[in-house]
């Protein structure tokens, strides 16, 4: 009998990790047969369908609509809906993605019910835990059978916390899978009419999402007014902005920090869009996880505007820099950016596109 196995997924941030796990599920339907559990905690077609269609996931099998809310309202109801599915079909496997609080909470109704748990990217640690993406990596990890492992400081942080190393697997970075299986088609497509004005290498990207930056009238500002700062190194620098941010610029009157300045707001992109516009720009600013792992890859450089990494590789492999929402480290920082040698840079060994395909050998 195949392993019924559910692969789950909540966010933005988790399709693009679980559609390279579920391409090489569909390839062994003698040994799997996956299922898509989507939370529903993204629901915007900008920030869940069009990652389904664009990366060939395809409709989840099963939808838990549970929608916006405070952290425990969320955990909570996928925790309540998460068990009764279970409880319905039992399946004997659970892989689990990223850190956001569906990752937490289906881990935690999968294992009480007592079906194996899969951790992707696990391990990873900013050791901030005002961060609520943190208390998901920690308890998470705590409570899975497999540990799959994206960098070594993933390996280094599971060892520290007393964890048994016979669950942790460095495998390599699945996001990394799904961009190398599509880049040639990204780096290939023509982008849609009201992006294309942009010329290569003559602009900058710009993500802001997280609560710690958006959500109070002081540090959104400071971020406003280094993205404004940024901007000036390059023609335009085009700011992709989360619903919670420009909830929140309109919210706090902070549209005018911007207004007079090169800096161009739009809706979130799809990944298409948004991989090919960071292939293509000078820098990239953001406060993302995934961002800085794939301008990693790119060999793009990523000014971080957080206090913190979890993924110190990207910035030992030198593309990534670490500067919070201060003008002088960004100042610094893009200048640095504006002289980057993309031609010199190598993606981290393990970045290889064939991380599933480790994943696959542990768990077969
Ligand atoms: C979540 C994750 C974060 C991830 C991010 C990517 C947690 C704790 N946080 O934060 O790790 O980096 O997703 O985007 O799980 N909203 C919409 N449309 C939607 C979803 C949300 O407009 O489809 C708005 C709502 O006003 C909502 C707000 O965004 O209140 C925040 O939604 P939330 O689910 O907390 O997500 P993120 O802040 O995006």
């Amino acid at each position: 009998m195949p392993t019924l196995t559910y692969v789950v997924a909540g966010a933005r941030p988790n399709f693009m990790k679980i559609a390279a796990v579920l391409h090489e599920l569909r390839k062994y339907p003698d040994v799997f047969t996956p299922r898509v559990v989507h939370t529903g905690q993204h629901y915007d077609y900008a920030l869940s369908q069009v990652f389904l269609k664009q990366l060939g996931i395809g409709a989840p099998d099963y939808f838990l609509n549970v929608g916006s809310g405070s952290h425990a309202f969320q955990t909570g109801q996928v925790l309540m809906a998460f068990e009764k599915l279970i409880m319905e079909e039992r399946p004997n496997l659970v892989i689990v993605v990223g850190d956001i609080n569906s990752t937490l909470a289906a881990a935690l109704a999968a294992v009480k019910c007592g079906v194996t748990v899969a951790h992707v990217e696990a391990g990873l640690r900013s050791f901030d835990m005002t961060m609520p993406e943190e208390i998901n990596r920690l308890l998470t990890d705590r409570i899975s059978h497999y540990l799959f492992v994206s960098e070594p400081s993933g390996m280094d942080n599971l060892k520290n916390e007393g964890c048994d190393m016979s669950h942790a697997h460095l495998v390599g970075n699945v996001m990394i899978d799904t961009l190398t299986r599509h880049i040639t088609e990204i780096r290939a497509m023509v982008l849609p009419q009201t992006l294309s004005s942009v010329k290569t290498g003559t602009y900058a990207v710009c993500t802001l999402h997280r609560p710690s930056n958006v959500d109070d009238k002081e540090s959104l500002t400071r971020a406003m007014d280094v993205i404004a700062h940024a901007a000036r190194r390059v023609d335009t620098l085009l700011f992709a902005a989360h619903p919670r941010t420009v909830k929140n610029i309109a919210a706090f009157g902070l549209q005018n920090r911007i207004d007079s300045h090169n800096v161009k707001i739009v809706e979130p992109l799809g990944y298409f869009e948004f991989i090919h516009l960071v292939d293509n720009a000078k820098f990239v600013l953001t406060d993302s996880g995934g961002i800085q792992e794939e301008t990693t890859w790119l060999g793009v450089p990523c000014i971080t505007l957080r206090e913190s990494t979890e993924r110190p590789l990207t910035c030992a492999s030198g593309t990534n820099t670490v500067t919070g929402l201060e003008v002088q480290k960004v100042s610094i920082a893009s200048d640095a950016a504006m002289r980057f040698m993309r031609s010199e840079h190598k993606p981290p060994t393990l970045w290889d596109g064939c991380a599933v395909l480790r994943i696959l050998d542990v768990l077969c």
